[in-house]
């Protein structure tokens, strides 16, 4: 909204707060038979900063003459929040769910992994690709939950999260070498190399044959590689130990991985959260 648009509201709130004061009477600050068509509709709210009555438009944004500026306020931030879960997909279905808020910690090592991740969240944004990894020998530990909810709290704030299951990425991948496939390879990795985060999550669960090794080595090494001279982060949950990353992904991308890992690796191996 441009601040054309603000003082024209400012200016008929004023208004409408001295006709107020003048007749001691609520102001329909929507009135206005002349305006109707200029302004933006406002609906009379009380001014979250200074408790003020203040106008709010179709965006939630609070227009305050007592703040005597625009006050970009909660009720604002909160529908653009919605609007970016949204867009993402995470604020319907099983998705939604996913939160930090909802992963039980009382169990040690979702003690660790949470408090792994809500450390390295407090380090937003990063320019030394600081990662995560968290790995479990078992199924149901809790990795893809914390991977959703690191999602969620990225895109909460604005960031460009990209999460991609490997064995779905290597489909989309191979799809994309088809004639008259809608993507190309290029396009695919480089939203891999170049969001603020990419989520790998599933690392080993993808079917390579043996045939297709070397492709897929150098397919995840281009994706690792480039983020790691950019100092771009990468979360990663996989069912396969560290130690077995140089067989699974090739020594040069395993080599980047742990160090962009450092300590930020979490053995999540317990029982299954599915099965309790
Ligand atoms: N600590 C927890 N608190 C709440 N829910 C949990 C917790 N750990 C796991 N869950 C739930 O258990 C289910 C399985 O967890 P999740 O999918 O995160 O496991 P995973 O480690 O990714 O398993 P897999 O190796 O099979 O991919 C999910 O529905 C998840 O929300
Ligand atoms: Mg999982
Ligand atoms: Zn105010």
């Amino acid at each position: 909204m441009t601040e054309d648009v603000y003082s024209v509201g400012e200016a008929i709130l004023a208004e409408k707060r001295r006709l107020h004061r003048a007749t001691d009477q609520k102001p329909n600050i929507n009135a206005g038979p002349d305006d109707s068509k200029r302004l933006p509709r406002l609906t009379a709210v009380e001014c979250p900063n200074c408790g003020a009555e203040a106008g709010r438009d179709g965006l939630g944004r609070i227009y305050c003459l007592e703040c005597r500026h625009r006050k970009v306020h909660a009720e604002f931030l909160e529908a653009i929040v919605r609007k970016r879960l949204s867009r993402a997909g995470l604020d319907v279905g099983p998705l939604a769910r996913l939160t930090l808020g909802s992963f039980d910690r009382t169990d040690a090592r979702h003690w660790r992994a949470f408090d792994t991740i809500v450390t390295w969240l407090e380090g937003w944004p990063y320019s030394d690709g600081a990662s995560v990894l968290l790995w479990s020998s078992s199924y149901g530990a809790g990795k893809t939950h914390l991977a959703r909810a690191t999602q969620r709290a990225l895109v909460e704030r604005g960031a460009t999260v990209c999460f991609m299951q490997v064995a779905d990425l290597l489909e989309v991948i191979r799809a994309s070498y088809e004639d008259g496939a809608e993507q190309s390879e290029h396009a695919i990795l480089w939203k891999a190399q170049r969001v603020d985060l990419l989520i790998l999550d599933d690392l080993g669960k993808e079917y390579v044959a043996d045939r297709s090794r070397q492709w897929f080595h150098n397919l995840i090494f281009r994706i690792v590689d480039r983020r790691y001279r950019e100092g771009a982060p990468t979360f990663v949950t996989s069912n396969v130990a560290p130690t077995e990353f140089e067989a699974l992904l090739g020594g040069a991308t395993a080599s980047r991985l742990a160090e962009m890992v450092g300590e930020r690796q979490v053995d999540m191996t317990g029982a299954d959260w599915r099965l309790r």
